[in-house]
């Protein structure tokens, strides 16, 4: 099989490469503007990797070339942090809506299989106890907050997609992460606050000894999945032969890992205070954690979303699929992965 996969070195498309590379024999097609999560594997026979934009001209006839050749297409390319969405709405309607609606007008043409990155956003402010994929309605604010632009973005590309299925038989499966964890996140040094996701946007601080923030005092849950749990789940979609995913929806997250984002913060501390690394370098004394308001972190387009529990039975049932990695694993794990990035163990050597 020839997976197709825009946005290859992004924090799932290293991922899934890295795993199909290993787990099966397929070959994977993949392009991103940059290669420094994927270096472990740009050298694999089977791992074909083109350096090049989604929204240029020239890569758009080497994409175009490729959703022909290839089995299925991954188009993982979208900016998915919340301060972008209130900052630059316009670039996140342009490149998650309008580059990817293009691909998938492509994939249509040449009628090959799109496995589309969804979210859990499109939920948005839904009061159902656990999300589902078929039934759960989708609750947004108003126009002038402008955080709602990428759910909306991404809403609309579902239905597209359901609207090719239904009128021209059309091979999609559609899958939504829920927030989605791990090494190779974000990059912690050249985020700005807000940049990133609050999983790394924490470590980040940590790591430059500033204070943790908690949007208006971090009583909002969310449910954190290991990005391998995620990955193992997305492979099993894109390997389905016999077409039973064709048209479904996937939920995929962790219902066992909710927390506040206060109670997030506070594992974070914990693991680093106990962290080997931080005990023997002493780098780190103190981790101050400090509440801030929504319209100062991040401006007045903000609404927040106060919990949001995936129903993960469909997942399980058609696809046989369980997550199984716990959160303080899972913080453990991302942890380690950022105190062993070249730029912290300098400073750790220098000591
Ligand atoms: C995210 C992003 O929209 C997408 O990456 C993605 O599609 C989706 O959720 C997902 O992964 O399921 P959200 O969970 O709100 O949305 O994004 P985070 O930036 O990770 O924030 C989580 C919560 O932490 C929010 O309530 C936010 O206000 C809070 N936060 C964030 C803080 O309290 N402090 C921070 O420094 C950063």
């Amino acid at each position: 099989m020839k997976v197709l996969i825009l946005g290859v070195n992004g924090f799932i498309g290293s991922h899934l490469s890295e795993n199909i590379l290993k787990t099966t024999d397929w070959e994977v097609y993949g392009l991103d503007v940059e290669s420094n999560k994927i270096s472990d594997i740009v050298d694999n026979p089977r791992f074909n990797f083109v350096k090049g934009d989604v929204t240029v001209d020239k890569d758009k006839e080497w994409i175009e070339h490729n959703i022909k050749e290839c089995d299925v297409v991954l188009p993982l390319v979208a900016i998915a942090t919340p301060a972008t969405y209130i900052k630059n709405p316009l670039k996140v309607f342009e490149l998650d809506f309008e580059t990817n609606l293009e691909i998938i007008k492509k994939a249509v043409k040449y009628k090959t299989r799109v496995v589309f990155p969804s979210t859990s956003e499109v939920y948005g402010m839904c009061t159902d106890e656990a999300f589902d994929e078929d039934k759960s309605n989708f609750i947004l604010g108003p126009t002038n907050k402008q955080r709602w632009i990428y759910s909306c973005c991404k809403q609309l590309l579902d239905r597209v997609m359901w609207a090719y299925g239904f009128e021209k038989d059309f091979k999609f499966t559609i899958f939504r992460p829920y927030n989605w964890i791990g090494p190779k996140l974000d990059d912690i040094y050249t985020t700005k606050e807000g940049g990133s996701r609050v999983l790394t946007q924490f470590i980040g601080n940590v790591l430059k000894n500033e204070p943790m923030k908690l949007v208006n005092g971090g009583h909002q849950k969310r449910c954190f999945l290991y990005i391998d749990d995620g990955i193992k789940c997305l492979t099993k979609i894109i390997g389905d032969k016999s077409g039973v995913t064709n048209g479904m929806i996937f939920n995929i997250g962790n219902p066992k890992n909710n927390v506040t984002i206060r109670e997030l913060a506070s594992r974070v501390r914990k693991i680093f205070y106990k962290h080997p690394i931080i005990k023997s370098t002493n780098l780190i004394k103190k981790i101050d954690i400090e509440d801030v308001s929504e319209k100062i972190f991040y401006g007045e387009g903000y609404q927040d979303v106060s919990f949001r529990v995936p129903s993960i039975k469909k997942a399980r049932d058609v696809l046989g699929w369980e997550p199984l990695i716990g959160l303080d694993a899972a913080l453990r794990k991302t942890i380690d992965y950022y105190l062993a990035d070249n730029k912290f163990s300098r400073k750790v050597v220098n000591k």
